[in-house]
């Protein structure tokens, strides 16, 4: 068990995220809140110093523009005196038929959950790595396990995300990066409002609970909340004949 007490979170001002960064600030951990809303980081910033955080900061960082995640992550390590966990919980998500109809917003979401999420994670692990290790956490999607339907662009990116962090577990694990990677079901949240809501639908809080533990564990892949582990394998299980006729 490793418990992580200087923490950089990017995503961390609305849903599970935020519920996550509530129990790191609860349990007493320093918190470095990176995000693209000024606003939104100070009201966070301020919900988690009274819920126990000694050192909350918070640095701008857009997953949009990769040419600041340098700066952002020196920010960081510059409020929190290093750092020995990045979260990213920051995504997009647009529905299947949203994205078919909009090739630039196709292109943003590919950019956003893919390559920029990884260029960011390069950012992190190297300078983990450089301080002899440390966590990754990252939100992927059981959107990446099978090719789907509904998902069929947005799961690619989160496949190809999934893919990334399986790797560099491989390779870095014995140079002392965790790499964890979350694969949440269908959480309520902002992301997705207004959106048919499947059986096993989870709460932020329930997830965050369940991906600290993870990240205590350095679990390598956590499914969230923890019955997505059985549907997905049965999801994985079907022939491709039956996914060509069935809706998800
Ligand atoms: N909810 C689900 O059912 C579900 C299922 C599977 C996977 N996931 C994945 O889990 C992660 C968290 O999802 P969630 O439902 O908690 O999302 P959410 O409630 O929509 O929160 C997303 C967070 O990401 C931040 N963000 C979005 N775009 C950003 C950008 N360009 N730069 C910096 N920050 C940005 C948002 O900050 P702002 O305040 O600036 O918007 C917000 O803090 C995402 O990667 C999502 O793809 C979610």
């Amino acid at each position: 068990m490793t418990r992580v007490s200087k923490v950089v979170m990017l995503g961390a001002t609305r849903g599970m995220g935020r519920a996550l960064a509530r129990l790191f600030a609860e349990r007493g951990a320093e918190l470095c809140l990176l995000g693209r809303n000024h606003d939104e980081l100070a009201r966070s910033a301020a919900d988690l110093r009274t819920l126990g955080s000694p050192l909350v900061a918070v640095t701008a960082c857009d997953l949009e523009e990769p040419a600041g995640f340098v700066a952002a992550l020196d920010e960081a390590d510059r409020a929190l005196g290093g750092f020995d966990a990045v979260v990213v919980t920051a995504g997009l998500f647009a529905t299947q038929a949203a994205l078919e109809d909009d090739a630039a917003l196709t292109q943003r979401l590919l950019t956003v959950d893919f390559a920029n999420t990884v260029l960011f994670c390069e950012e992190a692990r190297r300078r983990l790595l450089a301080r002899g290790g440390g966590t990754l956490c990252v939100f992927s999607s059981v959107a990446g396990e099978r090719g789907r339907k509904p998902v069929v662009l947005y799961g690619a990116a989160k496949a190809g995300l999934t893919h990334y962090l399986e790797g560099l577990d491989h390779k870095f694990r014995s140079a002392g990066l965790r790499v964890v990677c979350i694969k949440p079901g269908f959480v309520r949240t902002g992301m997705t409002d207004g959106l048919p809501e499947p059986p096993f639908a989870g709460e932020p809080e329930d997830v965050a609970r369940r991906v600290l533990v993870g990240i205590d564990r350095g679990e390598p892949v956590v499914y969230a909340p923890g019955a997505w582990r059985f549907v997905m394998a049965a999801v994985r299980s079907l022939p491709r004949a039956v996914m060509r006729r069935v809706k998800f």
